[in-house]
């Protein structure tokens, strides 16, 4: 992955392949004009003290996201020079939110593909704003591919900036550097649930998932426990197998426990872990599984918030639980109709196999809930009504105790995570009765991601402080790239939790 360091080197004798400024749009002055933005001094003296005049030349607007190229000015080491624009310029005495920041810093490393070593020359008013930078390039720099014929567009020159030097900052500040270090184990952390959720599920399932899983607990000091499907029968997850029993590749549950000999407060965290959805027996048509192997997200971004919180030394307990089946239709698979008797004890009426997700993690947070810990949060690709109710760059935020929503909303708000609060409204729970079961995995078709909501809520053990996260939406980008977002798997919820465990840590939680 791209290398991130801290400089203070100025820009024009610094060796590097390019040089990318700051630029905003000056709504305020009197000539509605472009400017350059703070950090790059230096590199406009060079050219004169003329570089928005030259970048409004080129048809620069500052907008956000906007990338202009343009040579470097001459005595320059780097023959390159990349602007990026950060949108509006913030009022007198403001200064660029971190999520502008990193929008920009991703923009720009996205457009650096096949440059070597980069120096930014943006607005660095403090560590937090090196952080955010930090954090936007490295997840603009993603790329995916392991599936390219010998990294064939590496080959064309195409790989993602190797490195990325943060200009004028302080590299043996202490406040800098941890704002490096926290970046840097964020930002590989997501991009490898990228990587999970972009592989294909001929060669992800529940086996090589959970041994993957088991591989990073190792080699973080994190301790795992794996439940096969002979271990599932055992215990009696009715859930996890019953939707696992069509697939070829057995069901697994697998538990990473991170703990602090400081830590005050216990977080599980919860995935939806299903490598494939087909649907089942009930089968989705054509048009609605081709992006299917991004089901497991949910647990791909509970698997990547354990492994930070650990490479972070967060000082609170992480227990994260990865509910991993695949679901296929076959002559073994739950048929619609079928009865689960569930992990909790209670029964389940499937009456479509397609409502799968909740199945594996109503055992998932059964079990769960068992260590009393003092909240949990599950994380689940799991309705497209989420989706059409809160489009596809949104995720939902549900939850048994309206404190801890807002605590949920506010800390996808401070990492950049758009998020809104949804509701559990009692009377959607009539709809799922059932004449057979305790309750059927199917309710009300209107608010189908808050019936599946309440459908989790049963599961949750009596007095535990619970919310779900239904990232349906923003889990898979199938349009083009944006920001630090590529096209694929997102990462999403990654940064919510990592932040909830470090508001956690920190005791500003309950
Ligand atoms: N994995 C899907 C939800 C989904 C849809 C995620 C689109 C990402 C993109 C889930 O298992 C599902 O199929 N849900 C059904 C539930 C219904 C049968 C009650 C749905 O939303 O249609
Ligand atoms: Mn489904
Ligand atoms: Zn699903």
């Amino acid at each position: 992955m791209t290398a991130l360091t801290l400089s203070t080197a100025a820009a024009p004798g610094l060796r590097a392949d390019a040089i990318v400024v700051g630029v905003a749009k000056d709504t305020a002055s009197t000539s509605g004009g472009l400017v350059v933005a703070p950090g790059a001094e230096a590199v406009d003296k060079a050219y004169d003290g003329r570089l928005a005049g030259v970048l409004k030349t080129l048809g620069a607007s500052g907008g956000e996201g906007e990338v202009t190229k343009l040579p470097a000015p001459a005595g320059f080491k780097a023959p390159l020079v990349l602007a990026v624009g950060l949108g509006a310029l913030p009022a007198e005495g403001g200064s660029f939110s971190a999520e502008t920041l990193r929008r920009a810093a991703g923009a720009a490393a996205r457009s650096l593909s096949g440059v070597k070593k980069a120096a930014f020359a943006l607005p660095i008013a403090d560590a937090a704003d090196a952080g955010a930078l930090g954090e936007g390039a490295l997840l603009g720099a993603y790329a995916f591919e392991a599936y390219k014929e010998n990294g064939k567009d590496a080959k064309n020159g195409k790989a993602p900036v190797a490195e990325i030097a943060l200009l004028g900052t302080k590299p043996r500040d202490k406040a800098y550097k941890a704002a490096v270090e926290r970046a840097t184990a964020v930002s590989e952390e997501l991009n490898r649930a990228r990587d999970l959720v972009n592989t294909p599920p001929n060669d992800l399932n529940p086996e090589s998932f959970a041994a993957v899983a088991q591989a990073a607990a190792k080699e973080h000091g994190i301790k795992v426990q794996v439940l096969d499907e002979k271990a599932l029968a055992k215990g009696g997850y009715g859930g996890i197998l019953g939707v696992g029993a069509g697939s070829a590749s057995a069901p697994r549950l697998v538990k990473l426990s991170y703990t602090s000999s400081k830590a005050k407060k216990h977080l599980a965290f919860v995935g939806k872990g299903i490598t494939y959805d087909s649907g089942g027996i009930s089968l989705k048509p054509a048009g609605h599984n081709e992006t299917m192997k991004c089901d497991m997200a949910g647990a791909a971004a509970v698997f990547a918030a354990v492994v930070t919180a650990a490479r972070l030394g967060l000082e609170v307990d992480v227990t994260g639980w990865l509910a991993l089946a695949e679901n296929m239709p076959s002559g073994s698979a739950t048929r619609p109709g079928d009865v689960l008797r569930m992990y909790s004890g209670k029964t389940v009426e499937v009456l479509n196999t397609d409502a799968e997700g909740r199945l594996v993690l109503a055992d998932a947070l059964a079990k769960a809930s068992e260590e009393q810990p003092d909240a949990i949060v599950d994380v689940a690709t799991l309705t497209g009504a989420m989706m059409l109710a809160l489009g596809n760059r949104t995720f939902g935020v549900m939850s048994n105790d309206d404190a801890f929503r807002a605590s949920l909303h506010e800390a996808a708000g401070e990492v950049g995570e758009d998020s809104w609060p949804m509701p559990l409204p009692d009377h959607l729970r009539k709809g799922m009765d059932s004449p057979t079961a305790d309750i059927a995995n199917m309710g009300e078709r209107y608010g189908g991601g808050l019936v599946a909501g309440l459908f989790l809520k049963e599961f949750v053990g009596e007095g535990i402080t619970w919310a779900h996260l239904d990232i349906a939406g923003p889990a898979f980008n199938e349009q083009g790239p944006f920001g630090y977002t590529p096209k694929g798997g997102t990462g999403s919820a990654v940064r919510t939790l990592v932040r909830l465990a470090e508001v956690t840590a920190a005791g500003d939680l309950g």
